[in-house]
């Protein structure tokens, strides 16, 4: 298997690739998150990053770019707003969120440099333990070593929330 060569960048640094992976998210997660709109996630991808232990202020994103500087994928480390507030007063975060790869360069191992990269960033800020919310990829994670921790509905529609431990 040939590894593909990536640099991980804040998705800041590209604010003219943000409204494509704002798109593809909202493809991917629209109909879990009425309230969430193309726009605003394109906002949230040209922000500034500010790595931070308080999970109210958390909110950072980068993209995985290729040889020739193209952004291939995108991943973000939040604090809050994965689920839904019931379940989020037993689950807090950080979450592991946001991540897609652009279906032209799948299953080159864009998404596991990316679970790497902000499990290591989670880790280097403090956190002891990172979680996410999956629809459809509960095994893609699991091969990865992430644990099923609860089942939750998103806008009446099952998903897994899942954790991995980021102990030394
Ligand atoms: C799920 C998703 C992020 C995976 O992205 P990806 O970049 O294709 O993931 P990877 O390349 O790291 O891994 C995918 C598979 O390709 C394989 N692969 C990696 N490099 C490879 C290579 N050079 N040649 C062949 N296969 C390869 C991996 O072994 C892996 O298979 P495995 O899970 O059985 O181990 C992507 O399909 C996607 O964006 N889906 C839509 C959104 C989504 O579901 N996001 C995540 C859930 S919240």
């Amino acid at each position: 298997m040939d590894s593909i060569v990536l640099t991980i960048v804040p998705s800041c640094s590209r604010p003219e690739a943000a409204l494509h992976f704002a798109q593809l998210q909202f493809e991917a997660w629209g109909h879990l998150y009425p309230q969430s709109s193309i726009e605003q996630s394109t906002f949230d991808l040209r922000a500034e990053l500010s790595p931070t232990t308080d999970l109210a202020l958390l909110r950072m994103a980068w993209f995985a770019l290729d040889v020739e500087g193209q952004p291939l994928g995108v991943i973000m480390l939040i604090g809050d707003g994965e689920v839904e507030p019931n379940d989020a007063i037993e689950l807090p975060g950080p979450w592991l969120a946001g991540l897609i790869v652009d279906p032209r360069f799948r299953r080159q191992g864009v998404a596991s440099a990316l679970i790497n990269f902000v499990t290591k960033t989670a880790r280097d800020i403090g956190f002891e333990r990172l979680r996410l919310v999956t629809e459809h990829e509960v095994s893609f994670y699991e091969r990865r070593g992430w644990v099923r921790e609860r089942e939750v509905t998103l806008n009446s529609v099952p998903n897994a929330v899942m954790f991995t431990t980021l102990t030394l």
